[in-house]
């Protein structure tokens, strides 16, 4: 794929649509979205509830194709390497297989062996907190320690694109705050082209290059916003008027499509208040 500012694009998503068909009638998820991500870069989408995001994460991952558009991703040269690894919304774990092994999945299945595979996952087991569960089963695990499975198991892979679907959705505010610190460092010492899927701006602002924002169902672009916070962040760009300034700005533009996604499924009105 072609160059943009000196960065070679890694995704280009074009017109893409999805129509979800039963036997009832269609639902029109997406509309004529297109996205591009260069290398390297860590985007982040927001858009209210039913809007398309898992959708369009899931056709990225190829685990689902588009109605229409066209999508190119541009592969790594070490073509041993996954091209894409997700983190899923819901816990996607093998109730079966402890966290060492739910870890290591992905590294086994690329036939890597075991000394070698228990050391990565170990690695990334801690990064994440769960060393004391390294032999428990995901029943044995609470739904926030389930989710950091996920992404432990995401980041072992290695992929060239880490496409990531809420991932701290399910965490108490202060994990999440300590895993909001610790994907940054990781995004610092790796570079990888990241989507990340989030409910929320501070989140997408913290953690981006770039905010997109979709509209409300069918999903579609709205507005895109730079984020030029320097690097490496920590946490203590929350308290800068600059990232006040971002958060608001976006808030600003997606508080209309909530309402209208909350109107279309009846979820609270903003009519007929007083
Ligand atoms: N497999 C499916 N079959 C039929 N409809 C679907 C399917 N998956 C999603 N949809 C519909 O497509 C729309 C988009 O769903 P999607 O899960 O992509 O939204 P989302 O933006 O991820 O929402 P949330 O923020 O709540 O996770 C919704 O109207 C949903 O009902
Ligand atoms: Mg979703």
């Amino acid at each position: 794929m072609d160059r943009t500012n000196g960065a070679s694009l890694k995704i280009r998503a074009s017109h893409i649509s999805k129509v979800f068909s039963n036997g009832k009638g269609s639902v029109e998820a997406i509309r004529d979205f297109s996205l591009e991500v260069k290398e390297g870069e860590f985007l982040c989408i927001v858009g209210p509830s039913g809007c398309g995001k898992s959708s369009f994460l899931r056709i990225l991952a190829g685990l689902m194709t588009p109605s229409s558009g066209k999508l190119e991703i541009q592969p790594g040269e070490d073509t041993s390497k996954p091209l894409t690894s997700m983190v899923f919304q819901e816990y996607a774990v093998f109730p079966w297989k402890t966290v060492l092994e739910n870890v290591g999945f992905g590294l086994r299945m690329r036939g890597i062996h075991k000394a070698e595979r228990h050391a990565i996952a170990q690695s990334w087991i801690e990064r994440v907190g769960l060393t004391k569960f390294i032999h428990a089963y995901p029943h044995q695990l609470s739904g926030g320690m389930k989710q950091r499975v996920g992404i432990a198991r995401a980041l072992a892979n290695d992929p060239e694109i880490l496409l990531m679907d809420e991932p701290l959705g399910a965490l108490d505010a202060q994990t999440r705050m300590v895993l909001q610190e610790e994907i940054l460092r990781i995004w610092e010492e790796r570079r990888k082209t990241v989507v990340y899927v989030t409910h929320s701006i501070e989140e997408a602002v913290l953690l981006g290059d770039r905010v997109v924002l979709m509209t409300a169902h069918p999903g579609t672009k709205k507005a895109e916003f730079p984020i030029l916070l320097p690097r490496p962040r920590d946490l203590k760009v929350t308290a800068t008027p600059e990232f006040g300034e971002l958060t608001y700005t976006i808030w600003e533009a997606l508080r209309g499509e909530v309402l209208s996604a909350m109107e279309s499924t009846g979820a609270g009105s903003s009519k007929g208040v007083g």
